[in-house]
């Protein structure tokens, strides 16, 4: 009996875990929250590195390396993993035409990750001038991407 118990025990863990899984999939698409997650963690990275260059808060050579060595191991991942074909239903900002423009979209956001993790290694020495300028050629592969494929939130 208690062997059966135990069984059963399981069993309802089991289902229990797996029932979670379609509610998720119903109310929050993962691709939308995979992919969301990582633009934040990207923005959160760089968007400190861009206000010490525009003297928004002070320069520290520590910091700035910090968040350069963090900004490069997240544009390492798989970022189009986010963006799955069908995936632009739901709570999100990703406009429609990053699928009929998949191999354009694809390049712009390769093109951001080879400079993002290019600024990540300059961000490592003390060369303010050309961590300035790698910021910005960076910001601008941001900006050329949301331009045409993200929509605007409150306030941008
Ligand atoms: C190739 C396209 C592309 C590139 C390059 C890109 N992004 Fe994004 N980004 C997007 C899309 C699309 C979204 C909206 C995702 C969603 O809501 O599903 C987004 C969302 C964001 C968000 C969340 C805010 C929002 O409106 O949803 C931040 C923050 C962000 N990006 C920062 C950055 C930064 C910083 C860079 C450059 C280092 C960058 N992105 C480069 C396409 C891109």
């Amino acid at each position: 009996m208690i062997f059966r118990n135990t069984v059963l025990g399981v069993s309802l863990v089991v289902s229990a875990v797996v029932g979670a899984l379609p509610a998720l999939a119903e109310e929050e698409n993962p691709a939308i929250v995979y992919r969301d997650s990582l633009m934040h963690l990207i923005g959160l990275n760089f968007g400190p590195m861009f206000m010490m260059q525009d003297g928004k808060i002070p320069w520290d050579d520590a910091r700035m390396a910090g968040y350069g060595k963090d900004l490069k191991a997240l544009v390492g991942l798989n970022i189009m993993r986010g963006f799955p074909p069908g995936s632009d239903k739901g709570d999100t900002h990703a406009k429609p035409e990053i699928w009929s423009n998949l191999e354009d979209f694809t390049k712009k956001m390769e093109a951001m990750q080879m400079e993002a993790a290019k600024l990540g290694d300059i961000a490592q020495g003390s060369d303010r001038k050309a961590i300035g300028e790698q910021i910005g050629v960076t910001g601008k592969a941001c900006a050329s991407c949301h331009d045409d494929y993200k929509e605007k939130e409150e306030g941008e």
